[in-house]
């Protein structure tokens, strides 16, 4: 699905000296880097504030917490995403609300996000899966109507776009997940919030690091322990500078499997909404028979994913939300249907045409057989 040797191979010194740098320096925990990555991944996304966090769930928990989330609250969100997503929502004691996705791109239908908005609505919180970014401008213009704020789940979208404008800068703030097989990706775990409120991105600093005041040992709230360290951020400083052109590199892999699995029978490519480019993060198919053409294409020695298998209103750890099967048509049946690719910046184009193959000479097999 990835291969993250091929890319630290193409990116090798640059990688090694930074770290030297850090095992130098000592400064293990709030080194310069950490400050520095958090200066260029903001302008990156066009924002003005970032801070860095342990992992992406963490991002997503302190931002709710930094927007005093908490019991008796609601938080709506999609069913169709990583359980971190739903997580976060029940770890701060609220409720989360699942809204159905569109079927086109997968994200949050704003179609049925305002029957969604209660009184007890306190966040919005849509996740720009696979890369695609919601629709942010529908939903931030609900939202906006009813008072309430959005945060991005942009863990899978580093690079997104909607009119111009990248994910990070598309809500009040959005959440990001540096786990290795991200498009930006740090060797081990970390994570980032962004937003253009700087007394936002202050708050949950300051409840990353233990509820820190002026001095060290000042404790003004209840915090905890999520700093990015400083070797993840010094990798994801050299990894940064390289995001463009490999972002380039998996959009011309996800045009070349477009290409080559047009009119292949009942399968659904993924498209983006007029104005939006997705970071492609995930090449995302749907087809019936998914589990069929998982096993024939990993008989042929291709590694793909199902992401998700379950949506998380029916997960058991989700069950104080009370999901019930069928509450959400379009997310369960696309738990059943979708399959990913393998999509990589290193992917050679003939194993674009391969797999793409494969996939075509199962599906007509399959329809032939009907
Ligand atoms: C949509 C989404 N949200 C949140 C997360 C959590 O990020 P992390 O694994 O860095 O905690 C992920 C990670 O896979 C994700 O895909």
């Amino acid at each position: 699905m990835v291969d993250l040797k091929a890319q630290y191979h193409r990116i090798r010194g640059e990688v090694d000296a930074a770290v030297a740098r850090v095992l130098e320096s000592t400064a293990f925990i709030k080194g310069e880097e950490c400050a520095l990555f958090e200066q260029e991944f903001a302008a990156w996304c066009g924002a003005r504030s970032a801070c860095g966090v342990a992992n992406g769930t963490d991002a997503l928990t302190l931002c709710l917490r930094a927007y005093g989330v908490g019991p008796a609250d609601e938080v709506v969100t999609v069913a169709n995403t990583f359980i971190a997503t739903g997580e976060a929502i029940l770890l701060n004691g609220a409720r989360p609300v699942f809204v159905d996705v569109d079927p086109v791109t997968y994200t949050m239908d704003p179609a049925r996000l305002e029957k969604a908005i209660t009184p007890r609505t306190r966040l919005v919180l849509p996740v720009h899966l696979y890369g695609h970014p919601a629709d942010m401008k529908a939903i931030v213009e609900i939202a906006g109507r009813k008072g309430v704020k959005v945060l991005e789940d942009a863990a899978q979208a580093h690079g997104a776009e909607i009119d111009g404008h990248r994910a990070g800068t598309l809500a009040h703030a959005a959440s990001f997940s540096f786990y290795p097989g991200k498009n930006l990706g740090a060797y081990g775990d970390a994570g980032m919030v962004v937003s253009n409120d700087a007394d936002f991105v202050a708050r949950v600093r300051q409840i990353a690091n233990h509820g820190g005041g002026t001095n060290k040992y000042d404790n003004v709230v209840l915090g905890t322990n999520s700093r990015l360290d400083t070797l993840q951020a010094a990798v994801l400083r050299v990894k940064l500078r390289h995001l463009d052109p490999w972002n380039r590199e998996r959009r011309e892999r996800a045009e070349a499997y477009a290409k080559a699995l047009a009119g292949a029978p009942s399968v659904v490519l993924p498209r983006e909404r007029a104005g939006a480019r997705s970071a492609w993060h995930l090449y995302t198919i749907r087809t019936p028979d998914r589990d069929g053409l998982q096993a024939h294409l990993k008989a042929q020695g291709i590694a793909t994913a199902v992401h998700y298998p379950r949506p998380i209103h029916l997960q058991p750890a989700m069950a104080a939300a009370g999901g019930k099967p069928g509450d959400l048509p379009v997310s369960e049946s696309l738990c059943r249907e979708v399959l990913c690719l393998p999509l990589y910046p290193e992917l050679p184009f003939d194993a674009v045409q391969r797999v793409a193959a494969e996939v075509r000479s199962y599906r007509e097999a399959s329809v032939a057989r009907a």
